[in-house]
């Protein structure tokens, strides 16, 4: 369970988010949308603990994030798996080395790195590619690489920042039906932060809108077609998801 609740956050005076409130039950995944620039990051950063609101609290399940101890959100964080925007493997090492430094830093013994190092590259469909170099793969490799890097520790939380961006649509595709498939048989709960509309309503359970710091549309998937807030609207018809209205 994440909790939001009433959480403030302004950069040099400037409010990124304005008292936004809201839950992610067990199980559940949901997509946070919203235009460039609105705070979905910063958002995310708030579940880690990465960064601290001026105002309102973040619990994960019973812990309230925005005061817990460094070793408490260690603590937490080693239950999370998440994928970056930009999702940076270390160009340096290999596959394996990519997946095995959360597994160390855990102080897992080299046969069980191995053993999950080899599940999740399994269940990316990168099986076999433990000694590529990030240069050596494509920009949708790299993607599953890094979403297998986020579970090799078999994390009860999933965080996605802009998972498809920048993939042509049927790689972009191909990564929906991973996170579909692995929040299948992980049942990990998740929030995945996309301008990506399709994959939201592909993968998600909930759609969450922000819109100038604030949530302006949360909404199970299979609302999204009623919805009748402009912005969200726009997002619609900007997936070529709504009917050109003349
Ligand atoms: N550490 C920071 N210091 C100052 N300003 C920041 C910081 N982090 C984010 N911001 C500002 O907060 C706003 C929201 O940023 P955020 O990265 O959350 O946007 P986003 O919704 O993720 O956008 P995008 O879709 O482009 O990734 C931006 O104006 C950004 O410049
Ligand atoms: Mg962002």
């Amino acid at each position: 369970m994440i909790r939001f609740e009433g959480v403030w956050k302004s950069f040099e005076g400037r409010p990124v988010l304005k008292g936004i409130s809201f839950t992610i039950t067990p199980g559940e995944m949901v997509a946070i949308l919203g235009k460039s620039g609105t705070g979905k990051t910063v958002t995310i950063k708030h579940i880690l603990g990465l960064l601290r609101p001026d105002r309102g609290r973040v619990f994960v399940e019973d812990v309230d994030v925005t005061r817990a101890s460094r070793r408490t959100l260690n603590a937490l964080r080693r239950r999370f798996g998440y994928v970056f925007q930009g999702a940076a493997l270390f160009d340096s090492l290999t596959v394996y080395e990519n997946l095995a430094l959360p597994l160390k830093e855990r102080g897992w013994p080299r046969e069980k790195r191995d053993e999950a190092i080899r599940w999740a590259l399994e269940m990316v469909g990168l099986g076999g590619t433990e000694d590529l170099y990030p240069a050596e793969m494509s920009g949708g490799m790299r993607k599953r690489a890094g979403i297998a890097r986020a579970i090799v520790a078999r994390p009860d939380y999933l965080i996605y920042d802009e998972p498809t961006s920048g993939l042509d649509p049927v790689t972009a595709d191909r990564i929906n039906d991973l996170m579909l498939y692995l929040k299948e048989q992980l049942d990990v709960t998740g929030v995945m932060v996309t301008h990506d509309l399709v994959s939201a309503l592909k993968v998600a359970d909930r759609l969450i809108l922000l819109e100038e710091g604030e949530i302006a549309v949360d909404i199970p998937v299979d609302r999204a077609f009623e919805e009748s807030h402009p912005a969200f609207r726009a997002f619609l018809k900007a997936a070529g998801l709504l009917e050109r209205q003349t």
